[in-house]
């Protein structure tokens, strides 16, 4: 896994108390689930978890839950018997299988189906689970990670995930703060991109940041967190002309452009719920932070359906064709949840 040879930066408290927590964690071979938004680190923290533990020598097997139908989902996971569905043409070992005496990493956990679900609750409690269309019972012995941006225990109340599951696998929970929370950390990691580009380039050093840069990149609230750190920083690097200056030219939003298209969509959707003049005239005529625009229509959205459905959170869910859980996983990001 490249993930093994990757840095893991920072030193702001709340990311050391992370890394302790990591760090007891891998020790103790039980379940653990790593909470976080987009681009906090899940998967960085998820191989740390693995590689840290007694473990470390056998496989580290990862899957994106979100990334197969349900069916082929527990084919991946569980194996599947020659024959057992249409596509299924050869045995397959599952997953489960392939990370015995390891670590099974399941990303995006919280969009696994509730029969998948029901599987895995047996494996964490008997280390036992059937391949797709047989009945042989087989055992693994596997160390599971877990991770998700949802709120797992409300998704349980909401009926989306399993109560029982939810229990076996936060022995530990690990919530990964985001980069806003940790605001220390910015500049750490911002030299660590900016160097690793610079070498890449070949330049003798890195001349590091101008100030207004620094200061544009404290004032951020990054939503997309250390991945979109690293974007930007890479980004101004590669486009920086001087090697021995330091580095100025920063683009937060990529999309910005005299040119760009009209966010149609969305434009008509904020007149039909708001008829905000202001977002209007700020909306053609730029610049404008593409992010922070966003962020900004979607609380407005969401606090107009809800206001619209005199606050059921459901009927604001139908309304908005989202699920219940999609919206208060919404609502929750936006500080909406009261
Ligand atoms: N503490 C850190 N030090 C250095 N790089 C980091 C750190 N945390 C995250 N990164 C980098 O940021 C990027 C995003 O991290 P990662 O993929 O682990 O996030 P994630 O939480 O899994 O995101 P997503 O929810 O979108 O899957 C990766 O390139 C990773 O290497
Ligand atoms: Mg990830």
């Amino acid at each position: 896994m490249s993930n093994e040879q990757q840095f893991i930066i920072g030193e702001s408290p709340a990311f050391l108390e992370i890394i302790e927590q990591t760090s007891r964690a891998a020790g103790h071979d039980r379940a653990v689930l790593v909470i976080g938004e987009r681009g906090t680190g899940k998967e960085l923290i998820a191989s740390r978890l693995h590689y840290l533990s007694p473990r470390w020598e056998q496989s580290f097997i990862q899957v994106n839950c979100a990334s197969l139908p349900d069916t082929l989902l527990e084919s991946e996971l569980f194996g599947h018997e020659a024959g057992s569905f249409t596509g299924a043409v050869g045995k397959r070992i599952g997953r489960f299988e392939e990370a015995n005496n390891g670590s099974l990493f399941l990303d995006e956990i919280a969009t696994i189906s509730l029969t998948a679900q029901e599987k895995i609750l047996r494996i964490t409690e008997y280390g036992t689970f059937q391949r797709v269309g047989s009945n042989k019972t087989l055992n693994t012995d596997v160390r599971l990670i877990g991770a998700t941006n949802i709120d797992l225990p409300s998704a349980a109340d909401k009926g989306d995930f399993r109560h029982d599951l939810l229990d076996r696998l936060a022995l530990d929970v690990i919530t990964l703060p985001p980069l806003r929370s940790r605001k220390g950390d910015i500049l750490i990691l911002a030299f660590h991109f900016g160097q690793k580009v610079a070498q890449e380039l070949k330049w003798s050093s890195f001349p590091g940041f101008s100030n207004e840069m620094v200061e544009t990149m404290m004032d951020h609230n990054w939503p997309g967190n250390i991945r979109e750190l690293k974007n930007v920083v890479e980004r101004a690097v590669y486009y920086a002309e001087h090697e021995f200056e330091p580095v100025h030219q920063i683009i937060l939003d990529p999309f910005n452009s005299p040119h760009r298209p009209a966010p149609l969509t969305i434009k008509n959707e904020i007149s039909a719920e708001t008829n905000n003049k202001h977002d209007q005239a700020e909306a053609v005529q730029g610049p404008i932070n593409y992010h922070q625009t966003l962020d900004r229509f979607e609380k407005e959205l969401l606090q107009n359906a809800l206001k619209a459905n005199k606050f059921n959170q459901r009927h604001a869910a139908d309304y908005l064709s989202l699920n219940y859980h999609q919206l208060r996983h919404q609502l929750k990001k936006h500080n909406l949840l009261g």
